[in-house]
């Protein structure tokens, strides 16, 4: 006998079953409102000196710093799987107080711009990330004042700089992650005033002072000798500062926003999403990326179905592409399907 549901005048039951349209795998397939594609992902990278170079992250099993040489190779594998992007971070041979190797015209990411567009052309798209961090011998995203602290106004110059440098070599998309005050209109004015009125800005608009980039900072050996991010990152709390940061990037002249990390902040996305029209990316970050697969190493959870469920809640949440290391592994699953 059928259990007559006392709200049914409310939820319909038994006349409206939502079961019916989970029974069948081609029916679910029908009416999934969110699917993953491969032209989604960007595939982040990191390059330094030397050749034939390739020594794999300590916390970030799978991925490695690339030399040059090898870089292409994988630029190529990944343009071969059909991924339309990756994004660039480098490893200086050397570092000083003022991250001149952001911005020198052989810098490592220059270079590595140089011979990838050389190789591949327009096959794949090359953003550069534009932050001093990886740069400068104290480890901060910008220069320091006499205190001590990440001085704003001084540090706009350098960037500005990096990011003309960086399209100077070729990058096809610039990517401020630095999170200066004003970063996102200094470097728009200064490409316009190079003539690259057409180069878009993918800005970090969205980025929270996050111990989920410990990894990273392993990968890029970026991490700050002293202090921490939080001057210039935002706080893990706030929610509404997320829309007038997203405001302040849209109002200065980017292009697409970027929420970062992604998981832990979907809330986040989601309210940009409502709120915003233009394109949203999300970066899920090297301790998104550890998490899964350290705990997927141990045998303690099924890592292809999380890696999938993962990409999936980001997209769901409202990225129309995002930044992840998984991008390889998701594209050979997504065209198995
Ligand atoms: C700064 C930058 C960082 C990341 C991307 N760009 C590090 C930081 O802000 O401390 C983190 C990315 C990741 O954790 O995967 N150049």
């Amino acid at each position: 006998m059928i259990q007559r549901d006392p709200a049914e005048a409310t939820t319909g039951f038994p006349r409206r079953r939502p079961r019916r349209l989970r029974m069948k795998p081609a029916v679910r397939d029908l009416v999934r409102e969110t699917s993953l594609q491969v032209d989604d992902l960007i595939y982040p990278l990191f390059v330094c000196p030397g050749e034939r170079v390739r020594k794999e992250v300590p916390s970030m099993p799978g991925v490695y710093n690339l030399s040059v040489d090898e870089l292409v190779e994988e630029c190529r594998a990944v343009a071969d799987l059909g991924i339309p992007g990756v994004i660039l971070f480098g490893l200086p041979e050397s570092k000083d107080e003022a991250g001149s190797g952001a911005w020198i015209e052989d810098g490592i990411v220059q270079r590595a711009l140089r011979a990838i567009k050389a190789a591949l052309g327009d096959r794949l798209l090359l953003i550069a990330d534009t932050c001093l961090c990886e740069y400068t011998s104290h480890g901060h995203c910008g220069v320091l004042s006499a205190e001590g602290q990440v001085a704003n106004d001084p540090t706009l110059e350098l960037l500005a700089r990096t990011a003309l440098s960086q399209a100077r070599a070729g990058a096809d998309v610039i990517a401020p992650s630095d999170m200066m005050d004003g970063r996102v209109g200094v470097i728009r004015e200064t490409l316009d005033a190079h003539g690259m009125t057409d180069l878009p800005i993918l800005a970090y608009a969205v980025k929270y002072a996050s111990a989920f980039y410990g990894p990273f900072r392993d990968a890029a050996q970026g991490a700050p000798k002293f202090g921490d991010r939080k001057s210039h990152q935002m706080d893990p709390g706030n929610a509404r500062e997320a829309l007038e940061e997203a405001r302040q990037d849209l109002l200065e002249g980017a292009d697409v926003l970027m929420v970062k990390p992604a998981m832990p902040y979907l809330d986040v996305l989601a309210s940009l999403r409502r709120t915003f029209s233009v394109p949203l990316a999300a970066y899920q970050v090297s301790g998104e990326y550890a998490m899964i697969r350290a705990a997927a190493l141990n045998g303690w959870l099924d890592e292809e179905r999380i890696i999938w469920e993962a990409a999936l809640a980001i997209k769901r949440a409202g990225a129309d592409f995002y930044l992840t290391y998984f991008a390889p592994r998701l594209a050979r699953m997504i065209q198995r399907r």
